[in-house]
């Protein structure tokens, strides 16, 4: 069966969809992955004994070992997750976003268009390059609106620069050459596996080790939640039915303010993990320095998707968070990571008693 690259595989989107498409696609897998800090191969512990899965470290800069990949496998599609993620780090040091999500992305076109231009039909016509990318390329809402496919492009913080200039070079790629490519643009992720410097899984490690629950600003911040498989199940209708050329905006439809949010994993780690000296969680809060720049608000009107694809939200907000602290509560081995020392020091700096 044909092959499709996932860039990114190991981290927390592209691991769940590299474990759906093995599930739910006839598809043979090549995980591209350099293993940043955020690729974690034991997110595919399941997934190494299935001869449709193959994995290559990989950087998506790397020209030379992306044609040579694409000359091996020959694949039908490239669904491109791959990139730096976190914009707290992009805040303390942009390089690396500039050069994964901006060169990176430019690469793998470029490797992508080689291979493409030679395919006969009808594999050129049938072959497809999907990026990933996020809503926090259309800025900061107000507390009216959502962000739609036909929403101006407003980044603000480096991160969200960065995946709006690889939008744009995809689409350039589009336009100018005819690469056959789609755009999908997310809201805020969350689910097991994620790793723990993004504010759900952060928050729930944090309550349970007994530090304190850093929340930036006055809490007032809203974000649009969207369970990690629902994600992955869009991704895979996208790449596969999704009309040339188009964009595709992907949401939960669960506005909550991250007060709120912290408030209902405290709720639930009081319920599935009492704290060992009594009292609610609630009561590790603190409200630390702002994150600069920090986005007020982001949501999504997901009824193009919804209306073209079929497509909706299966998890509720309550039912995902309850699975999401199970799992945290049940895979502390997972969890052992080394943090970056340099950036905890700018965290402590910048946020005060961020641990
Ligand atoms: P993640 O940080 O968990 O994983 C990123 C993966 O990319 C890691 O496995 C890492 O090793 C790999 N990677 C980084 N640089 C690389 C390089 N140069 N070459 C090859 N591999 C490299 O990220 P995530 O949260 O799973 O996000 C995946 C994608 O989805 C990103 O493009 C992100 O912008 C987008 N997105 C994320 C969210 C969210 O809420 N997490 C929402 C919308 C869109
Ligand atoms: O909207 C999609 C984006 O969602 C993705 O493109 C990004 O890759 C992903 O990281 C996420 O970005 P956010 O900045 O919204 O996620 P984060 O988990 O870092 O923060 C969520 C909110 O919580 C945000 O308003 C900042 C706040 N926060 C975060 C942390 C880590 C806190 O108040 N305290 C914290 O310690």
């Amino acid at each position: 069966m044909a092959a499709v690259f996932v860039t990114g595989g190991a981290g927390f989107i592209g691991s769940a969809l590299v474990r759906q498409l093995l599930a739910e696609s006839p598809y043979d897998i090549v995980n591209i992955d350099k293993l940043t800090y955020a690729g974690n191969p034991e997110s595919l512990d399941g997934c190494v004994a299935d001869p449709r899965y193959h994995f290559s470290r990989t950087d998506i800069c790397d020209r030379a070992a992306l044609d040579a990949l694409f000359a091996q496998h020959r694949p039908c599609g490239v669904i491109h997750l791959a990139a730096e993620s976190h914009v707290d780090r992009s805040i303390h040091s942009a390089g690396e976003f500039i050069q994964t999500n901006i060169v990176g992305t430019y690469t793998l076109l470029e490797a992508a268009r080689a291979y493409w231009e030679r395919l006969a039909e009808p594999a050129r016509d049938a072959f497809r390059f999907h990026h990933v990318s996020t809503d926090e390329v259309f800025g900061s809402l107000g507390r009216e609106g959502r962000f739609a496919e036909t929403t101006a492009y407003d980044p603000r913080s480096p991160y969200s620069a960065s995946k709006a200039s690889s939008d744009h070079l995809v689409r350039a790629w589009h336009h100018t050459y005819g690469l056959p490519i789609v755009v999908s643009n997310c809201s805020n992720n969350y689910g097991p596996r994620q790793f723990p410097e993004k504010l759900i899984p952060l928050m729930i490690l944090n309550a349970v080790a007994g530090k304190p629950l850093p929340i930036y600003g006055t809490g007032e911040n809203v974000r649009d939640w969207l369970y990690v498989d629902d994600h992955a199940r869009a991704l895979h209708l996208v790449f596969e039915r999704g009309a040339v050329g188009s964009t595709y905006c992907i949401g939960g439809n669960a506005e909550h303010t991250n007060l709120a949010v912290v408030d209902t994993l405290c709720g639930i780690l009081d319920e599935l993990h009492p704290r060992a000296g009594g009292g609610s969680y609630r009561e590790q809060k603190v409200f630390v320095a702002d994150r600069p720049g920090h986005d007020l608000r982001y949501a999504i009107d997901a009824g193009k998707i919804t209306q073209k694809l079929g497509w909706s939200p299966r998890e509720s907000f309550m039912s995902g968070l309850r699975r999401t602290v199970a799992w945290y509560l049940a895979n502390h081995d997972w969890v052992a990571h080394v943090r970056n020392g340099e950036y905890r020091r700018w965290l402590e700096t910048h946020y005060g008693s961020h641990p």
